[in-house]
């Protein structure tokens, strides 16, 4: 990296920061509702190799995209698109926030798949931004790393994301998931290792294209907005199970119901999941994720029939638990299940993908992994 760091910028570089991608077990679609979280970090990481300038200009490029060095001396929301405006936002994010932040030269790398829903931007937005931290002696990392990035990418870059992505970006250890509670961002790190109780975390990324994707997200987000202020709550996360029935007597329209329904059974499922986690009774957990699917395809409407098939075709392959992961909308699902059945249970999916005529999907077993750090 640093001798392609000279190539591209004819200096030297300063040092390479990591940070992974992630999927999330458990907890989706509840983190804009102050509620709780379950991912993991993956072994794939975006780097940034960077150094100081003496200037104010960013000079970005990345070795996954051919268009060349991107330079930009008028950092504004709308002036960068593309993959140049996750580094770019950061920058103006910690200049917003009064830190006192530079140029910069940033070569990015890294193997996280773009567009998979597994967090490639949130990954390159965190490793900028504890590049641009050190290189700059800003105090900022953690919980207040992460709530950074994601203003960027809410400000900057337009998409009104909540904070999951880059919270686990930042805070995930290996061999844990991180449960963090959104509204007051408590993180507590659980021990998962499926492969210890020979199971395996499959990941079938179905290369679906994110169809109707940001408005969707936007349209799911104000729903919720509108609940709570029918309910009197401040978010979603206010009405517990035994609140549920009332609460569903007291929304105005079936579509509020259901979202509704969808958050506040879905947070209730991250606790279960958690309880059954601690407890050493993963392979118990499995029925736990299936109810999270059929909650997202019947009430939050956010899955598609490539995530569809893929669950079911899991199903029928003998997993322990299986659902879509991310946003939704295409994207990657994830399934728990015994490690002897993994190779059956890819065949099982690429022929149902086949029947159906959906492109070849590609899978991976998920290893929890380290948050985002320093490499050199
Ligand atoms: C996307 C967003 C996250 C979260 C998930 C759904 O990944 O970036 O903040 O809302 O969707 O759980």
């Amino acid at each position: 990296m640093s001798a392609d760091f000279r190539r591209e910028f004819g200096r030297s570089s300063a040092g390479t920061w990591a940070a992974p991608g992630r999927i999330n077990l458990i907890g989706e679609h509840t983190d804009y509702n102050d509620g709780f979280v379950l991912p993991i970090a993956l072994p794939h990481q975006v780097t940034v190799t960077a150094a100081r300038r003496d200037d104010d200009t960013l000079r970005l490029a990345s070795r996954q995209a051919d268009a060349g060095t991107v330079t930009i001396d008028d950092l504004a929301p709308g002036r960068v698109t593309g993959w140049a405006a996750y580094p770019a936002g950061v920058v103006w994010a910690m200049r917003q926030r009064g830190h006192q932040v530079g140029g910069l030269d940033v070569l990015i790398d890294g193997d996280v798949p773009p567009g998979a829903g597994l967090s490639s931007s949130a990954a390159l937005e965190c490793a900028t931004a504890m590049a641009a931290a050190d290189l700059y002696d800003v105090d900022l990392a953690g919980q207040r790393l992460a709530e950074l990035a994601r203003y960027a990418e809410n400000e900057f870059v337009g998409v009104p994301c909540g904070v999951m992505d880059q919270a686990a970006s930042v805070l995930c250890t290996a061999g844990h998931a991180l449960l963090l509670d959104t509204r007051t961002m408590a993180a507590i790190q659980v021990p998962f290792d499926p492969a210890a109780a020979d199971l395996a975390l499959l990941v079938i990324d179905t290369r679906a294209p994110h169809r109707l994707a940001d408005g969707a997200y936007a349209d799911r987000r104000r729903a919720c907005e509108r609940a709570a202020a029918a309910l009197g709550v401040a978010a979603l996360r206010d009405v517990d199970g035994d609140g549920l029935d009332a609460a569903l007597t007291a929304l105005p329209d079936v579509e509020l119901r259901a979202r509704t329904r969808h958050v506040v059974t879905e947070n209730a499922r991250v606790e279960r999941f958690v309880a059954l986690l601690r407890a050493g009774r993963l392979a118990e957990a499995g029925p736990v994720l299936t109810a999270s699917h059929a909650s997202l395809r019947d009430d939050y409407e956010v899955t598609c029939p490539e995530l569809d098939v893929a669950v079911d075709a899991a199903l029928a392959a003998g997993v322990l638990g299986a659902r879509m992961t991310g946003g939704g909308f295409g994207g990657c699902v994830i399934a728990l299940l015994p490690q002897e059945r993994v190779a059956g249970c890819v065949t099982e999916v690429r022929q149902s993908f086949d029947r159906s005529g959906f492109a070849e999907p590609a899978t991976f077993t998920a290893t929890p992994s380290d948050g985002a750090r320093r490499l050199r």
